[in-house]
């Protein structure tokens, strides 16, 4: 693999590699280190970011690498500059590798098809989120240990965001059952699953995965009131009940609380928000590594001896 933009035609082998490279990394069964190498990665986010942004330096910072950072408004983006010609600039000053998040759909793709170095996306518009599906996915293995007829329900705002299109399409690569809970404004044609009941798929899933009502990408403001969202469409104490004993709430975050759920419910039991987090650095860490040891031995293990010990 060269680059990483997307999750929709990723393999299920290629997926269940880089899990396992994850869950090596967490255990510290595998811990990879370029400190020496003299390797610089650039973390280019045009939308703001705590999560995604935060996690990514720290995974480069634990793998040894130096962070080239970014700021678009202290940068010569306000002078005109493309975000082609800045990328192209980080490349030729000495990245090794882009991280790149970015208002618009596909930016990563185009920039990993004109780059001559890797090119990871870190979010594009409403396109796809894959490493944020890639820390979803790890932790419901850590729940579930296996995707086989997962019952995953996608609830909220479908139409806008990347990461239930990214976690979509690996869900379904990966076997699990995967179905959707919206509005119908939010509902998006370009994702071929059930749209189905909010409280019938809550008490039937596995998984409820709650999205955030993404504001800044609504042409009308449509959220007029968050207490009857919430209500509508949100998990509240009542929805709570519904799910089965060992499901598990998930939600990319950052978490608008009292809207998408119920604010005491953010950090009750069955939520994995905050261990989504936690994952995220590990999960960076091994795309990192993956996309810079370039399938070579690294840190003495080769990958065939990472799988067993993963197992
Ligand atoms: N989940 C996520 O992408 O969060 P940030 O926007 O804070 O990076």
């Amino acid at each position: 693999m060269r680059s990483f933009v997307s999750m929709k035609n990723m393999e299920k082998d290629a997926i269940l590699n880089l899990l396992h490279t994850v869950q090596l990394i967490k255990t510290k069964n595998y811990q990879p280190n370029y400190k020496g190498q003299d390797l610089f990665v650039a973390n280019l986010f045009f939308e703001p970011s705590t999560r995604t942004k935060m996690s990514f330096e720290v995974a480069e910072k634990r793998l040894g690498f130096h962070v080239l950072d970014f700021e678009v408004n202290t940068s010569s983006v306000t002078k005109g500059e493309s975000i082609y010609d800045t990328a192209k600039t980080y490349q030729a000053i000495g990245a090794n590798l882009i991280v790149v998040r970015h208002q618009e759909e596909h930016t990563a793709r185009k920039l990993s098809e004109t780059l001559d170095i890797p090119v990871i996306n870190a979010g594009d518009g409403c396109g796809e989120h894959p490493t944020q599906c890639l820390l979803d996915l790890y932790t419901m293995y850590e729940s579930f240990d296996s995707f086989n007829d997962l019952n995953v329900l996608i609830v909220g705002d479908i139409l806008h965001s990347r990461v239930a299109r990214s976690n979509a399409y690996a869900l379904k690569t990966l076997g699990a059952n995967v179905f959707l809970s919206s509005k119908a404004s939010w509902q998006d044609d370009r994702l071929d699953f059930p749209y189905i009941d909010l409280d019938e798929g809550l008490k039937i899933c596995d998984v409820a995965m709650f999205l955030r009502v993404q504001r800044e990408r609504h042409e009308e403001k449509e959220v007029g009131d968050d207490v009857d969202y919430l209500k509508q469409y949100g998990l509240t104490t009542e929805r709570y009940q519904l799910l089965k004993d060992e499901a598990i709430v998930m939600h990319p975050a950052p978490v608008n609380r009292g809207v998408e759920i119920e604010d005491e419910l953010v950090e009750a039991p069955k939520s994995k928000i905050f261990r989504q987090m936690e994952n995220g650095v590990y999960a960076r860490m091994a795309i990192l590594d993956l996309l810079l040891s370039k399938g070579e031995i690294n840190n003495g293990y080769p990958i065939e001896e990472r799988l067993l010990r993963a197992k």
